[in-house]
C-alpha cells in the first residue's frame, strides 16, 4: 500500500520535472533558432557587401548542396550499386609478369598454358630483347623491356639486383595507363594461374580500396627470413588499382630505403608496410617453396579456390610419367569443366571394404586400407621435403602428416586421366587410373589392388565459392563394372557427415 501511495507521488514529481525539462528544451531550441536566423541575417548582410559573383557562387553552391545532396547521394549510391553489380571479371585485371631473357625459351611455355590472348591484358617484362618466335605472338602477352634500374642501390650479397626491376613492374605497368583496371596481378614466368579462380577471389574485395592480396611461403623459415606479412611473388599477388597508384608515387623512393633486401617481393612488402597496408591472405596462391612431389599438398588442398602454382621447374611433374608442361596441360581439362572444383578434397568411406577414400577432384583419388578420420585426411602428407632439402616436420607453417611407411598403409593412388562433361545430366565424369603398383600386404582385410580405375561423377558448381566454405561430400556407388570404383561427389546432403 505504501508503495502504491508513493508511486503516484513519484509519478507526479517526475512528470513535473519532465514538463520543466521540456519547457527548458523548447527555450533552448528557440534561442538557438534565433541565433541561427541572425546568422543568416548577418550572412546576407555580408553578401550585400561582398562582390556579387562570390556571393552568388557561395550562395548557389550552398543551396545546391542542400537541395541536391540527396540527389548526389542517390547518384553515388546508384553508381556504387552499378559497380557492385558489375562484378569483377577477367577484363578488369592486368597481369605483370616478371621474366628473364635467359630462361625465356622454356618459361614461356608455362605462360602459354594459362594465357588467353583475346580475353586477358598484361605484359611480360624482360631485361633485354629475346628472340621473337613467329607463333608466340598469338599465344603470349606482349613483351616489354623494363626501365633501367642501375641508379638504384642493391646491397644484398646473396640476391640479384634484377629484384629491383621486377619490383617496379607494378609501377611500370600502371604507367602504361590502361583503362578500366581494377587489379594488377603480379606473377613470375613460372607461375601458372587458374584465372577463373583468381577472378573469383578478387570479386570478394572492393577494388576501390587498398588491397594487397597473396599468400606466404610453405616454408616457415622463409617466412621468418622474409616476412609472414609478405605476398610471395612467385605465388603471385594482386594489388588494387588505387593502391598501385599510391605505390607508384612512392616506390622509387621506397626502394632506395631498402638496398639490403633480397628480392622483389620483399621490396613490395616494405613499401606496403610504409603505406600501412597489410597482406590479405588467400591460401589459393601457391609459392610452393618445397622440393620433391607436390602430391601431398595437392591431394589435400585447403578449402579455398586454387589460384596459382609456382616453382614447377623445381618440383616433380604433377602427373607421373609426363613432362612438366604436359602434366599441366592435363590439369587444364578438368579446370575447364569446373574451375571452382579443381583439386577440392572430399573424404568418404567404402563401408563394405572398410577403406578410406580421399578425392582431390580433377587431380587424384587415394584409397587407404582402414578407416582414417577426416581430420587426418585433410592434412597434407609429406610427399615433399622442405626448401632446404630436409625432411623436417617442423618446417611448415601448417599441419602435415607423415607418409606411412607400413606397406599396408600405403595408399592406392589414382591420377586423373580423362575428364568430360555430360550436358544432358549437367555432370562431369572424370576417370582416375593407377600408375604404380603397391607393395604386397599381408593384412586379412579387403585389398584395393583389384580396383584399377576410379570414376567420379560431379555436377559443376560455379557458385561453390559464393557459399561458406565446406568440403564436398563423396559417396561410393554400387557398380557392376569390374575393377572400377564409382564415386559421386557433390554438396553434402542434410545430416551427411564423414562417418562410417
Ligand atoms: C566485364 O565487365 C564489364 C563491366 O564492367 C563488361 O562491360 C564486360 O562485358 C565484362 N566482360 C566479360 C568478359 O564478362
Ligand atoms: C617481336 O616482333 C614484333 C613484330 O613482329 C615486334 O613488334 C616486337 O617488338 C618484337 N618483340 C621483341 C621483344 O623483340
Ligand atoms: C611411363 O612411360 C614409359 C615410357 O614412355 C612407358 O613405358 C610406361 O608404360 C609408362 N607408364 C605408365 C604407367 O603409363
Ligand atoms: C548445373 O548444375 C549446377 C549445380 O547444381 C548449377 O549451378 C548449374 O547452373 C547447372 N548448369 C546447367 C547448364 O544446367
Amino acid at each position: 500500500m505504501k508503495n502504491n501511495s508513493k508511486d503516484p507521488e513519484h509519478h507526479f514529481h517526475s512528470s513535473w520535472t519532465f514538463s520543466k525539462l521540456m519547457a527548458f528544451f523548447f527555450l533552448l531550441l528557440s534561442i538557438s533558432y534565433l541565433f541561427y536566423s541572425l546568422r543568416f541575417v548577418s550572412f546576407s548582410y555580408k553578401c550585400d557587401q561582398n562582390q556579387n559573383t562570390h556571393i552568388s557562387i557561395t550562395h548557389v553552391s550552398d543551396t545546391t548542396t542542400t537541395t541536391t545532396t540527396s540527389e548526389v547521394v542517390k547518384l553515388e549510391r546508384g553508381t556504387e550499386k552499378e559497380q557492385a553489380f558489375e562484378e569483377t571479371n577477367i577484363s578488369h585485371i592486368v597481369f605483370g609478369i616478371g621474366a628473364s631473357a635467359k630462361l625465356w625459351k622454356q618459361r614461356k611455355e608455362y605462360i602459354k598454358l594459362w594465357w588467353r590472348p583475346n580475353e586477358m591484358r598484361g605484359i611480360v617484362w624482360l631485361e633485354q630483347k629475346v628472340e621473337n618466335e613467329s607463333n608466340d605472338e598469338n599465344l603470349l602477352p606482349p613483351l616489354k623491356i623494363s626501365e633501367d634500374t642501375s641508379r638504384f642501390k642493391y646491397k644484398n650479397p646473396k640476391g640479384h639486383r634484377s629484384a629491383i626491376r621486377i619490383s617496379r613492374i607494378v609501377s611500370e605497368t600502371l604507367r602504361l595507363g590502361m583503362e578500366n583496371v581494377r587489379w594488377f596481378v603480379m606473377g613470375d614466368d613460372d607461375t601458372v594461374f587458374v584465372t577463373e579462380n583468381l577472378v573469383k577471389v578478387l570479386q570478394k574485395y572492393d577494388h576501390n580500396q587498398f588491397y594487397y592480396i597473396g599468400s606466404s611461403s610453405e616454408s616457415h623459415l622463409q617466412n621468418i627470413y622474409f616476412s609472414y606479412n609478405m605476398a610471395y611473388g612467385g605465388g603471385g599477388f594482386a594489388i588494387s588499382y588505387p593502391l598501385a597508384l599510391a605505390l607508384e608515387k612512392m616506390q622509387d623512393r621506397c626502394i632506395q630505403r631498402y638496398p639490403g633486401l633480397y628480392g622483389s617481393d620483399d621490396r613490395i612488402q616494405a613499401c606496403m608496410s610504409e603505406l600501412g597496408v597489410p597482406l590479405t591472405k588467400e591460401k589459393g596462391f601457391h609459392q610452393f617453396d618445397v622440393h620433391g612431389s607436390l602430391f601431398g599438398l595437392l591431394a589435400a588442398h585447403p578449402l579455398t579456390p586454387l589460384v596459382s602454382l609456382h616453382h614447377l621447374d623445381l618440383v616433380e611433374p604433377i602427373f607421373p610419367n609426363m613432362t612438366r608442361v604436359h602434366a599441366l596441360k592435363q590439369l587444364k581439362v578438368p579446370i575447364k569443366l569446373d574451375p571452382a572444383g579443381i583439386m577440392q578434397q572430399s573424404i568418404c568411406y567404402d563401408s563394405t571394404h572398410k577403406w578410406t577414400i580421399s578425392v582431390s577432384w580433377g587431380y587424384a583419388v587415394q584409397i587407404f586400407r582402414g578407416i582414417f578420420s577426416a581430420r587426418e585426411m585433410e592434412m597434407p602428407a609429406r610427399t615433399f621435403i622442405n626448401w632446404y632439402k630436409r625432411a623436417d616436420y617442423t618446417a611448415y607453417p601448417f599441419n602435415t602428416r607423415p607418409v606411412s611407411r607400413h606397406v599396408c598403409q600405403k595408399p592406392f593412388v589414382y591420377h586423373m586421366s580423362t575428364a568430360l562433361y555430360d550436358k544432358g545430366k549437367n555432370e562431369t565424369m572424370s576417370l582416375y587410373v593407377r600408375t604404380q603398383e603397391n607393395p604386397a600386404c599381408n593384412w586379412k582385410m579387403a585389398d584395393p589392388t583389384q580396383i584399377r580405375m576410379v570414376e567420379l561423377h560431379k555436377k559443376p558448381d560455379p557458385h561453390l565459392w559464393d557459399k561458406s566454405p565446406r568440403r564436398n561430400c563423396c559417396r561410393v556407388q554400387r557398380t557392376k563394372k569390374k575393377g572400377t570404383m564409382v564415386i559421386d561427389v557433390g554438396e553434402c546432403r542434410e545430416n551427411e557427415v564423414i562417418e562410417l
